[in-house]
């Protein structure tokens, strides 16, 4: 099959609305392990851009189910029961509810949260070996493993523990060592024992099935490389390129545990053996699609059999190996349709350093709703501004970090400032002016400045629906909080409250106070529709306070400028959001430095230190001598739209004035700048970011907390100096 049946390719910014939409959506979001609970990091990675993709496509009235589950097999969960003093199951019982309802307190809006421990998964799982084995599609082999001799039990590669050739910590593990990160074999670790016993393990000869990837290259070279190299994200292709340049290799699909999927029981040899986590874990979509269709008596077929169902599958960026490489192979092999996209997300980093459940450098969803969703002070708003916050700094196109105070930034300065503000004042001055009701629409007394607003408003709903059909998430919503602040450069223009000052004198006042709010209303119509996949509690409560019905979130509704009727009245404005005080973001720093200092794995309050950059190169003279630095002093300094990092900086150098975009805007605020004195390396070839052309780039050094530091001399001295 070719994804291209279903016109969803797009070339970059263009959006094609003459293409024919697919008949029906599929869309997935990883199965979460279910061995503890999940950050923000996942959230922010698998569940936020599919919700709001989902909801999109709901509102555009599309045929889509929306899919996820608990990933409840491989060997993280009997590791986790021994962790915890119990039993497999009891793990993956507490942390499935665990999960769901947090996904719920959250709006993430499946269709259905299903299990992998559920017996119609079980028998969907072996029934899918069972046809690739029949069809032999697997191979066999025999191979010397681990087994521990005490437990009469094969080892998984987490089972055993030894020293880290690389480092020599006693940590490792045999599939990775915990000090120093690197991947491992078990065959590498020195003096390798088995967590089960504590004994030293011995080599045994075992059967596994094998999916023979390398004997599907050609297939994915020509899906991958060729049919998806430009719809799909660049990072994604990379990784794949990567893969499968690198040479696929045959993968085995069975283990030898006692957790997990049984094969068949045709199967010679099969006892003792379950399928490997990763071979059952995405069948879990479709046993999940089973579920669904069995529980609203519909077909489950189409979703998977039909070639005009267009199956997306959103995911962390540690997970496209699985999704783009082996479970396609799969899926084609079984007859099933392949995906049209698999958006994976980059990490999210926190506070400065990677997320980490071990070193308890993280914060749980379920921190997230104690501390803000169910606090006095929370409620419904609260699940919206994580959503927005994590939406604005979604790692789409490469790792990207939350701080506390970049969220307290963005509800205070954005949602509060901007979008909220522009919404309170509409309906503050309709109430006032307007007597509470939508004021009619003066056509004739129309000027240049209601024109542009109303250009704005009708262009936005596509160049955001492009976006989103692109799974660019985050542009699209940058454009949705742009428009609203045009509606509050509008408003400013209009000055309605000075306009009313001037009614007793002037007839024509109150015509031009109507055509303002008239114009405000239905803005906030359709920011309510637009924000609605992004914030779902806003445009409910916006819908309340215009009192109209759901069916007005309609997608096809946007862009349209009359969907509040001239006389309707309606209720007095409700806070949309509120802001995020100091103390709460102090708290929440506390909070995590404290943990980190409770969690044995670290005994340190600051997150793992930071690995020491590596030595670069020796260079000689020459190589130092082709660099132009000198002083400078930075005379004006302003934000780059849209980009979170960047300030443009207007830097005297004595003879000149250059312009230097530099990544410094989340450690300076642009009116603190102004007198700071600088090193700048002035012989740099010119670089355009953002559209703006950088003249140069200044030194900065990183502290041990990570703030950008200046390079500045001792003392005073004029700009244009040279350093040497
Ligand atoms: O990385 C993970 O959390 C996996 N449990 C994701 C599985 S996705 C799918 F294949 F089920
Ligand atoms: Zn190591």
């Amino acid at each position: 099959m070719s994804a291209s049946h279903f016109g969803t390719r797009f070339d970059y910014g263009i959006f094609a609305t003459c293409m024919s939409a697919p008949k029906r959506y599929l869309i997935t979001s990883a199965l979460p392990y279910a061995n503890g609970l999940k950050h923000v990091g996942h959230l922010a990675g698998a569940y936020i851009p599919a919700d709001i993709y989902v909801r999109y496509l709901r509102a555009q009235q599309r045929d889509v189910v929306f899919v996820c589950g608990s990933d409840e097999h491989g060997t993280a969960i009997p590791i986790q029961a021994k962790k915890e003093g119990t039993t497999a199951q009891a793990i993956i019982d507490k942390y499935h509810q665990a999960m769901k309802e947090d996904f719920e307190k959250l709006s993430i809006s499946f269709d259905i949260y299903h299990r992998t421990s559920a017996a119609l998964h079980h028998q969907t799982a072996t029934e899918f070996f069972d046809t690739l084995e029949k069809q032999g599609a697997l191979q066999t082999k025999e191979t010397e493993q681990f087994f521990d001799e005490a437990a009469q039990s094969f080892l998984a590669d987490r089972y055993i523990k030894g020293t880290c050739p690389a480092c020599g910590s006693d940590r490792a593990f045999g599939d990775q060592c915990e000090t120093c990160g690197r991947s491992l074999s078990p065959e590498e670790l020195l003096n390798p024992v088995s967590t089960l016993s504590g004994q030293p393990p011995v080599k045994k000869k075992t059967t596994h099935w094998y999916l023979p990837l390398d004997q599907h290259e050609a297939f994915l070279q020509d899906w991958i490389l060729k049919q998806h190299q430009k719809d799909w994200r660049p990072t994604v292709v990379g990784q794949c390129k990567g893969w499968i340049e690198g040479g696929l290799q045959p993968r085995a699909v069975t283990r030898d545990l006692d957790w997990g999927v049984s094969l068949p029981p045709r199967i010679k040899g099969a006892d003792g053996k379950v399928l490997y986590v990763w071979f059952d874990a995405p069948i879990g979509y479709i046993s999940a699609t089973k579920q669904w269709a069995l529980d609203h008596g519909k077909d489950w077929t189409p979703y998977w059999q039909d070639k005009e169902t267009k199956l997306v599958h959103f995911i962390g960026k540690d997970n496209i190996v699985f999704h783009c490489i082996i479970f396609p192979v799969m899926l084609k092999l079984h007859g099933y349709i392949l995906p049209d996209n698999v958006p994976a997300n980059e990490f999210l980093n926190l506070e400065g350093d990677k997320m980490s459940t071990s070193r308890n450098w993280k914060l749980d969803m379920r921190d997230y709703i104690q501390d803000f969703v169910e606090a006095p002070n929370g409620g419904p708003q609260c699940v919206d501004m994580l959503r927005y916050y994590l939406t604005q700094i979604a790692p789409e196109t490469k790792d990207s970090e939350f701080t506390w105070k970049g969220f307290q930034e963005a509800v205070n300065s954005e949602l509060v400032a901007v979008f909220g503000n522009f919404i309170n004042r509409t309906w503050v001055l309709m109430h006032k002016l307007c007597q509470g009701k939508v004021p009619p629409f003066h056509a004739t007394a129309k000027d240049e400045i209601d024109e542009e607003l109303l250009k704005a408003l009708t262009e936005a709903p596509q160049k955001i629906e492009a976006l989103l059909e692109q799974y660019k998430f985050r542009e699209a919503l940058f454009e949705i909080i742009d428009l609203s602040r045009k509606g509050n450069q509008y408003m400013q223009k209009k000055e309605p409250w000075i306009v009313a000052k001037q009614i007793e004198q002037d007839p024509s006042a109150q015509t031009r106070i109507d055509n303002c709010l008239h114009l405000c209303l239905q803005l906030t119509a359709n920011l309510a529709i637009l924000i609605n996949p992004f914030m779902p509690h806003a445009a409910k409560t916006l819908l309340h306070q215009m009192k109209v019905v759901e069916k007005m979130l309609q997608w096809e509704n946007a862009g349209k400028v009359n969907l509040l009727k001239t006389g309707y009245s309606l209720r007095a404005p409700q806070l949309l959001f509120r802001k995020i005080e100091d103390q709460e973001i102090l708290a929440q720093l506390e909070k995590l430095k404290q943990r980190t200092m409770s969690t044995p794995d670290t005994g340190s309050a600051l997150p793992a230190e930071k690995s020491i950059a590596p030595a670069k190169a020796t260079i000689q003279y020459d190589d130092f001598a082709k660099l132009e630095l000198k002083t400078g002093v930075i005379r004006a300094a302003e934000k780059v739209e849209k980009a979170d990092k960047l300030l443009c900086l207007q830097v005297d150098l004595g003879s000149e004035t250059r312009t230097i975009v530099s990544g410094i805007a989340l450690h300076y605020a642009p009116e603190t700048l102004i007198g700071q004195s600088v090193t700048v390396v002035t012989n740099l070839a010119p670089r355009k970011m953002k559209g703006i052309e950088s003249n140069g780039m200044i030194l900065m050094a990183e502290d041990a907390n990570g703030k950008l530091v200046f390079i500045q001399p001792a003392q005073p001295i004029d700009p244009g100096a040279i350093v040497s």
